[in-house]
Order: C-alpha cells, then sequence, then structure tokens
C-alpha cells in the first residue's frame, strides 16, 4: 500500500511539473492565452486626455463621450483615457506638458492660448458674443477656423472647438449691479491681458490664477470674488464660498481641442478619421448640450443655495459695454484688424441690448 501511495505521489508531481513547464514554454515563447483585452494590444495607440475641469460640465462630459466613442469604433485600437479635475497637470502645465509629448490631448480655455497667439483674445473681449446664436456662429464659422489655424505656428493640431457658455460674476462682497460696485475688488481671473485690463477699467484688481486654486483663495477671503460660467461654479461650489451671484453674460468660455501635431500626423489614415467623426459627433452634442447644463445647474443654485442672484437688465448691460469700449481699442492692434472687424460686425448683428 505504501509503495502504491508513492508511486501515485509521484505521478503526480511529475504531472504539475509538466504542466508548470508547459505553462512557462508559453509564456516565454508569447503565446498567452487568448483574451479579449490583449487583442491587437501591441498596436493600441493611447491618448491621454487631460482637462482641469470637473467630470460633470460641457467639458468634462464632452472628453468622456469622445472617448467612449472613440473606444468604441475603434472596436478598442485606440484607447482614450481622460484624466479630469486637472488630476496630472494644472492649466499652464498642460500646455507644456502637451508639447513635450507626454499627454496627447487637451481642451483648454481659448483664453488660455493667447500666449500662443494673440489672436485668440478677440473671443475674450467683453460682450463681443452677445447670444449663443453669436457664440456657435463664430466658433463653427470662418472666425473658428482661424484661431484652430492659428495654432499650427506652434507645432499644435486644433481639431475643434467645444463651448461651455457665458461667463458670469461672483462676489463675496457685494451685489455687483454698476461697473463701480467691482472697485477696489480682489478677483480671480484666468491668465489674459484682455481680462486684466478689462477689470482694470472698473477699478478691480483681477489677477491670473489656476482653475483649481479659486475655491480656496475664496473660502480664504484673500480674493473677493472671479468671473466664471454656471457649470464651474457649480462644479466647484464657488457659490458656497460667496455671496452674490450677477447674471452679467458679458464674457464666453469655451476650449480648442487640441493635439500635439507630431503625435497627430504619426497617426494612420484611418486613426485620424476615427478621431475627427467622433469629435464631429461630439462637438455637434457639446454646443448643444453645454448651454442647456448651465441653464439647468442655474436652477439647482437658485433652489438650493444662499446665494443672492441679480440678472443685469439691458440697460445695465449697456452701461458695463460702454464701460468696456477701451479695452476693444487697446486690443485691436494685437489681435489684427481683419478679425477684429468680422467679429464686431457678427456681433453687431446679434446685440440684443
Ligand atoms: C475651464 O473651464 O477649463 C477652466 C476655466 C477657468 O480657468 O476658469
Amino acid at each position: 500500500m505504501k509503495a502504491l501511495t508513492g508511486i501515485v505521489l509521484i505521478l503526480l508531481a511529475g504531472l504539475a511539473a509538466s504542466i508548470w513547464i508547459g505553462f512557462h514554454t508559453k509564456l516565454s515563447e508569447g503565446t498567452l492565452p487568448y483574451d479579449d483585452d490583449q487583442r491587437g494590444i501591441s498596436e493600441q495607440v493611447v491618448i491621454k486626455f487631460s482637462h482641469v475641469v470637473a467630470e460633470n460640465t460641457p467639458k468634462g462630459l464632452a472628453a468622456q463621450r469622445f472617448a467612449d466613442r472613440v473606444n468604441q469604433v475603434s472596436d478598442g485600437n485606440i484607447k482614450v483615457e481622460v484624466i479630469p479635475n486637472g488630476g496630472l497637470y494644472s492649466d499652464q502645465e498642460e500646455l507644456e506638458a502637451l508639447k513635450r509629448g507626454d499627454i496627447q490631448m487637451i481642451a483648454p480655455a481659448t483664453t488660455k492660448l493667447s500666449s500662443f497667439s494673440s489672436k485668440w483674445q478677440v473671443l475674450d473681449l467683453p460682450y463681443m458674443m452677445p447670444t449663443r446664436d453669436s457664440i456657435i456662429e463664430a466658433v463653427n464659422g470662418e472666425i473658428g477656423e482661424t484661431l484652430l489655424q492659428s495654432l499650427e505656428e506652434n507645432n499644435l493640431k486644433g481639431l475643434t472647438l467645444w463651448t461651455n457658455g457665458f461667463k458670469q460674476l461672483t462676489t463675496n462682497d457685494g451685489p455687483i449691479v454698476q461697473p463701480s460696485d467691482l472697485k477696489g475688488q480682489h478677483l480671480r481671473i484666468m491668465p489674459s491681458h484682455v481680462l486684466k485690463k478689462q477689470f482694470e477699467l472698473v477699478g478691480a484688481k483681477a489677477v491670473g490664477l489656476d482653475f483649481n486654486e479659486t475655491y480656496r483663495l475664496l473660502e480664504s477671503g484673500k480674493l473677493n470674488g472671479e468671473e466664471n460660467t454656471i457649470s464651474n461654479i457649480y462644479s466647484k461650489k464657488f457659490f458656497d464660498v460667496q455671496s452674490n451671484l450677477t447674471i452679467s453674460n458679458h464674457g464666453f468660455l469655451g476650449y480648442a481641442v487640441i493635439m500635439n501635431e507630431d503625435f497627430w500626423s504619426k497617426l494612420t489614415n484611418e486613426q485620424q478619421t476615427v478621431i475627427s467623426k467622433a469629435l464631429e459627433e461630439t462637438t455637434r452634442w457639446n454646443q448643444k448640450q453645454s448651454f442647456e447644463m448651465n441653464d439647468e445647474q442655474l436652477s439647482l443654485i437658485e433652489d438650493n443655495s444662499s446665494i443672492d442672484i441679480h440678472y443685469l437688465t439691458n440697460e445695465e448691460k449697456r452701461k458695463w459695454f460702454e464701460r468696456w469700449q477701451p479695452v476693444y481699442l487697446e486690443f485691436e492692434e494685437e489681435i489684427g484688424k481683419e478679425l477684429m472687424s468680422k467679429m464686431i460686425q457678427l456681433r453687431n448683428s446679434h446685440k440684443d441690448f
């Protein structure tokens, strides 16, 4: 009996050893057992798409929708990984990281591109796009095309323009109704000469700071206020640390979706087509959804927070508009007369106050 047990044990040990050897031989020959996730992995293109806002915002949702579409249409051969909330890089860092090739895709606020080409400043001029239709006409038409093309000089591929919506004003020292109400206030703005000048004209001290620093600085009282879209005010809870919100619709926040040109040009035609088509579909969706989202989130702020809200009347808007006219003159040269005059023509055909 002992001898039989011994033989069985030896046979079992032999079997285990041959299974182990067989498995490792397969590994070393590179013939992994089939697994869906590994299909075509060697040719898979990974696109890291970094942005600074929350997931539940016009940009956050558009980025994820684009990623899902590309992953699905390419059958996993192009994998877009979205990193929201500045999880990898802050506003300024992400531009540098894209140029270095550490990430492959970003969608910064157009304001943040004026360091590449001063033409982008045209979108920051106050009340330059007075209605939603004027925004869509500008970004989808010749003006948007000119701006995207201006990125080529910096080895960047401008792919499309997404919208967020109109910027509003918030403060802890309100209400803000007349331009003089901002006198002496410390405000956070995106880094921009146009925005700085615009707030200087009404006696405020505006500082260009990273988006994800804003809440802390407002909460600590180091800043009085800021300007942003409702979706950013809502998703980052600025309404919790501000006492007054003015619906001024005085400025535009939108995004340029960009890739590093070297990365883009190394993609095959087929891969470029998948990306372009997914972007076309996402852009159409974003340009409708973004405005709806700002409307819905304004109702949520109204219903669920104690912030005081003032809607500027047309007469009040006219006062701000007049007060800010010098900024148009000051930046006309830098922006370029031709682009400026196209924008002003567009503005005049839509101005509703
Ligand atoms: C963003 O929407 O990407 C951020 C805008 C800001 O910096 O205020």
